[in-house]
């Protein structure tokens, strides 16, 4: 069974977006088995968002995911990590896909309301930092 990290982002945890958010991939079939709400830290942030470091984006990326709490969550399926990645679509919610949620609840390429993994393992490597392993169920 495949796992992904998903993160509400501030800005869609703000607009009280998160049980929709998480709705939909329940809705497709996946299986969530871990939930909690945190104000992630810098070195959080950093940790998370490693591969980005050096991008021109990468500061104001680490800023908008510290500015206020986000939820995450695990959630398990088959093939979860693409087929969350197609429910949540392109990085830039304007050029994201009808229906999908960056497209109904992204308002820019940074505040594009949700975070899913993209890899197994990086999948991996994401839950371990918001989740120990007795958090997580089956
Ligand atoms: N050009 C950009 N300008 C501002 N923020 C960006 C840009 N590209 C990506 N980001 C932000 O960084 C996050 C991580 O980028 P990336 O891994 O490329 O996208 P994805 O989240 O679709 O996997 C994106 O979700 C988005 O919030
Ligand atoms: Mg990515």
């Amino acid at each position: 069974m495949e796992r992904s990290l998903v993160l509400v982002k501030p800005i869609a945890t703000e607009r009280g977006l998160a049980g929709a958010i998480i709705g939909r991939i329940q809705g497709a079939g996946l299986k969530l088995t871990a939930l909690r709400m945190l104000h992630m830290d810098k070195a959080m942030a950093e940790q998370h968002y490693a591969v980005h470091k050096g991008k021109p984006f990468f500061n104001d990326l680490v800023e908008h995911i510290t500015s206020k709490p986000v939820i995450a969550a695990v959630f398990e399926g088959e093939g979860a990590i693409e087929r969350i990645r197609k429910l949540v679509g392109a990085t830039d919610p304007a050029k994201a896909e009808p229906g999908t949620i960056r497209r109904d609840y992204g308002l820019d390429i940074r505040r594009n309301s949700t975070h899913a993994s993209d890899s197994p393992e990086n999948a991996e490597k994401e839950i371990a930092i918001f989740f120990k392993d007795k958090e997580i169920f089956r």
